[in-house]
Order: structure tokens, then C-alpha cells, then sequence
């Protein structure tokens, strides 16, 4: 991970993401040996004034040793113990001319000699304070080294509200940042199967012919939660399901269902064809997306009463292109649903003169579950085993749990924060990739903003309105009756 000191700065360091995400995927990378003792320093800074204690405390329930052993809680308390905090509040100068000494004092400690220096600023905060906070960190704590280093920022989503705030927002961190410092993370970008799309795309001569529009008859991009808003109704309320999950998340992800060959696994390679592909999604029709609201939802004392917030979307997509024209992509994502889980669902078209027509139970479909139970299938017919010459669909399971058994697959965070240390930039949204993706949707979301499209009421624990089945029917997806998918158990 290159030489020289380390300073991961985690602004917002007693929030909810740096307590469950982001501490915890230090503490990872920390204990699989990527960050060392002797170069990486972790600076917590946030307005309370607490002690370093204070703040080892509040994160370390949040740290799991692993298994229970002598070794891994002494990793535990060395970890701890790089850890430092640091008061100040978010557009004072005081706070971070404090942090930068801090800083400063770990990077000429030995010897007391200048060394590089790499400095990582992570804001686990509301975006509200982005601009402000990166204003501070550009005036007070930016590397200052002659030997070289860098320092970057990395910000997490809500960016912005629709195009135009996102692209204010982005016009403020680009006058104090270059875009090779910024990091704007979209977690499933950091997804196992999702970094596996791009493998399973383009390193197979099985997909290559049959990914276009002449085979398939349409993509979903599911994402299903079997519970609520929980305790972050004031956030979910002002953003609903399409800023917290459709617009970034599914997009990302449908970026690489459907995006060209890159030249090359470069970084900027493989980002140009994401933009691409999401400058050449239609405008989306109201009669291309149905809305719901789970019942119960207002009664969250942080939701206002008659909100008209969706907490579940099905909107309809589609690609005007060479290879996607007339195929729909269904992006769904719902909370308090039936089911927790979030795939991608490739359905073929039927076999063309097809002679076993009238026995034949459903369609060619391949399936890259990307949570819980990492697992791709491909759901094919075969001939009933027996005596009888009848079909029955069955599958080719490539289910991680048993293919890959000791292997642990890493948390999202834990792999993105890792790559803003090496500086790799694959597996993050760049500007102009966000501006597309807000150009595809500001128009809907305004207009359900206005009340001109409303959600339609679900029963908590259910599959959603039963509009949203219709529109995927009406869409061309056909349901296999009668076949289910177990997923092997060790
Ligand atoms: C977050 C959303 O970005 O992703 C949450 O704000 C959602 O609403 C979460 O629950 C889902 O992430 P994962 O990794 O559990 O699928």
C-alpha cells in the first residue's frame, strides 16, 4: 500500500455509518494486515466532546473479534489503540487546524523528520456539512509533504437531491478537489458478485453471444428488504426508495448488465462505458412505474402523516442502443417486504420452433444472487430422470457457500476503503457518471415530489402492490410456475 504514513480521518465518528460500517471495515483490513501498526493512524473527529476512550468505547461493540482467541482480541486492543479523537465542529478552523497537528505530529514522529504523507478523509456525515467540510479540510489539513503523498476524500450518497442540487454539490467539491481525489462510494459497487459481473461478461465465450437483445426478453434488478424505515424515517422520508436505492445502487449495477466491452480493465475504461450506457437510457414513462407505501409506514413519529413517500418502485427502463433496443430492464427495490434479498434476473426468450413446447414448464433464466447466499444459477430445462420422456426445469449451481467454503468473502466497505488507499477508482461514481444517473430520474421524482404520481398502499410482509406483478407481466417477464431454487445447505 505504497510507503509512508497513513492517516485515515473518519469525520462523523460517532454516527451510525462509522460505527457500523466504516470502523468495522478498518478493523478488517487492520487485522488481515493491511494496515500496519507502524505507518496507519485512525483520527475520529465529530462535534462531541469526548475522550479517545469514549469513542473506543461507543465503536468497539460494533467490532467482532472473529473467533474467540487470545490473538484476535489482542488485534482488537492494537487496533483500538490507533485510534485517537479529535473535537471540533464542521466549519470552524480550530477543529481542523487541531486535527491537522495531530496529523502532522504521527507523520514526523520518527526521527522527527518529514516523511510522506497520505491522508484519507472519510465523511461519514450528512451531506449537508460536504461542502463546508471540505472547504476546512482544503484550507487546514492538506498534505503538505515535499516526499510526496496524497490526500482524498471519500463521500457517500445522498448526493444531492435531484440533478440540480447534485450537480451543485459537485461543483463545490470540484473547486477544491481534483476528481482523482474524490471517492464517491456506492456500496454495491463493492458487492463480490457484482465485481464479478464484469468477469462473468466478458472472460466467458458462453455469454458473449447471447447477451443482446436476439436472446433475451428482459433483465430485473431486484432489491427487497423485509423490514422498514427503523429508526432513519427523517432521512428515508425526505429521500424515498428511488434516491436510497434505485438510483444509485440498481443503476450501478445495471451499468454492468448492460454496458459494452471496456478497451481495458483500466479504471477510466470501464467508467466511460457506464456512462455511456446510462446517456443512452429513454426517459421514463409514468405508465412505466408503479409506487407503494407500506401501511404503517406514517406511523413513524419521524415521517409526517400524509407523506406520499414511496418505500417501494418498479420502474420499467430501457436502453436505446444496438444490443438493448426493446429489451426492458426492471429495476424493483421495496422495504418491508415478504423477503430480504437482491438479485439479478436474466430471463431468455423461448427456444425458437421449440418441439417440446407443451410440456415445458418456463423459460431459460440465469440468476446472479448477490445477497444473502452469494450464488449464480442457470435455470434450464432438462429431461425428467426416469423412465418417462418429459421435461422438468432444474439448474447449474454455482452457489459460493459450497464451491468456495473457506474462503470469507469481504464486506463491501471493506474492499472500496482499501481501494481509495491504493487509489484505484474502478469501483466509484465519477461526476459525470452521477449527473446521467440524476438525469434519468429527476423527472420522476419530481413529479411524484408534486403528488403527480402516488404510491399505492401494501400490506407490510407482502410481494408489493399487485400493480407492480402486473406491470412486470405486461413487461414480458414470464413467472415459472411450480420451480424453486434451494439453495444447497452444507
Ligand atoms: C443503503 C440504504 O444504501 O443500503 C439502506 O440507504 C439499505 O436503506 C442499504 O438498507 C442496503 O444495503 P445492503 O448492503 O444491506 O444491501
Amino acid at each position: 500500500l505504497d510507503n509512508g504514513c497513513l492517516s485515515i480521518v473518519v469525520l462523523g465518528a460517532s454516527g451510525d455509518l462509522a460505527k457500523k460500517k466504516t470502523f468495522p471495515a478498518l478493523f478488517h483490513l487492520f487485522k488481515q494486515g493491511f494496515l500496519t501498526t507502524n505507518e496507519v493512524h485512525i483520527f475520529g473527529y465529530a462535534r462531541s466532546k469526548i475522550t479517545d476512550e469514549d469513542l473506543r468505547d461507543r465503536i468497539s461493540s460494533y467490532l467482532s473479534p472473529g473467533e474467540v482467541s487470545t490473538e484476535s482480541s489482542e488485534s482488537l486492543s492494537k487496533f483500538l489503540k490507533l485510534i485517537k479523537y479529535v473535537s471540533g465542529s464542521y466549519d470552524h478552523e480550530d477543529g481542523f487546524l487541531l486535527l491537522n497537528d495531530e496529523i502532522s505530529k504521527h507523520e514526523t514522529t520518527k526521527n522527527s523528520q518529514e516523511g510522506t504523507s497520505r491522508r484519507l478523509f472519510y465523511l461519514a456525515l450528512p451531506p449537508s456539512v460536504y461542502p463546508s467540510v471540505s472547504k476546512m479540510i482544503r484550507t487546514c489539513c492538506m498534505n503538505q509533504s515535499h516526499l510526496g503523498g496524497w490526500t482524498r476524500i471519500v463521500v457517500e450518497k445522498p448526493f444531492g437531491k435531484d440533478l440540480k442540487s447534485s450537480e451543485e454539490l459537485s461543483a463545490q467539491l470540484g473547486e477544491l478537489f481534483d476528481e482523482p481525489q474524490i471517492y464517491r462510494i456506492d456500496h454495491y459497487l463493492g458487492k463480490e458478485l457484482v465485481q464479478n459481473l464484469l468477469v462473468l461478461r466478458f472472460a466467458n465465450r458462453f455469454f458473449l453471444p447471447l447477451w443482446n437483445r436476439d436472446n433475451i426478453a428482459n433483465i430485473q434488478i431486484v432489491f427487497r428488504e423485509d423490514f422498514g424505515t427503523e429508526g432513519r424515517g427523517g432521512y428515508f422520508d425526505e429521500y424515498g426508495i428511488i434516491r436510497d436505492i434505485i438510483q444509485n445502487h440498481l443503476l450501478q449495477v445495471l451499468c454492468l448488465v448492460a454496458m459494452e466491452k471496456p478497451v481495458s480493465l483500466k479504471p477510466e475504461h470501464i467508467r466511460d462505458e457506464k456512462v455511456k450506457v446510462l446517456q443512452s437510457v429513454v426517459p421514463i414513462k409514468d405508465e412505466d412505474v408503479v409506487l407503494g407505501q407500506y401501511q404503517g409506514y406514517t406511523d413513524d413519529p419521524t415521517v409526517s402523516d400524509n407523506s406520499n413517500t414511496p418505500t417501494f418502485a418498479t420502474v420499467v427502463m430501457h436502453i436505446h442502443n444496438e444490443r438493448w433496443e426493446g429489451v426492458p430492464f426492471i429495476l424493483k427495490a421495496g422495504k418491508a417486504l415478504n423477503s430480504k434479498k437482491a438479485e439479478i434476473r436474466v430471463q431468455f426468450k423461448d427456444v425458437p420452433g421449440d418441439i417440446f413446447k407443451c410440456q415445458k414448464q418456463g423459460r431459460n433464466e440465469f440468476v446472479i444472487r448477490l445477497q444473502p447466499s452469494e450464488a449464480m444459477y442457470m435455470k434450464l430445462t432438462v429431461k425428467k430422470p426416469g423412465l418417462n420422456m418429459s421435461t422438468i426445469q432444474s439448474e447449474l449451481d454455482l452457489s459460493y457457500s459450497q464451491r468456495y467454503q473457506d474462503v470469507i468473502i469481504p464486506e463491501a466497505y471493506e474492499r472500496l476503503i482499501l481501494d481509495t488507499v491504493r487509489g484505484d477508482q474502478q469501483h466509484f461514481v465519477r461526476r459525470d457518471e452521477l449527473k446521467a444517473a440524476w438525469e434519468i430520474f429527476t423527472p420522476l421524482l419530481h413529479r411524484i415530489d408534486d403528488g403527480e404520481v402516488n404510491p399505492i398502499s401494501y400490506k407490510p410482509g407482502s410481494r408489493g402492490p399487485a400493480e407492480a406483478d402486473e406491470l412486470l407481466s405486461k413487461a414480458g417477464y414470464r413467472q415459472t410456475h411450480g420451480y424453486i431454487w434451494i439453495p444447497p445447505s452444507l
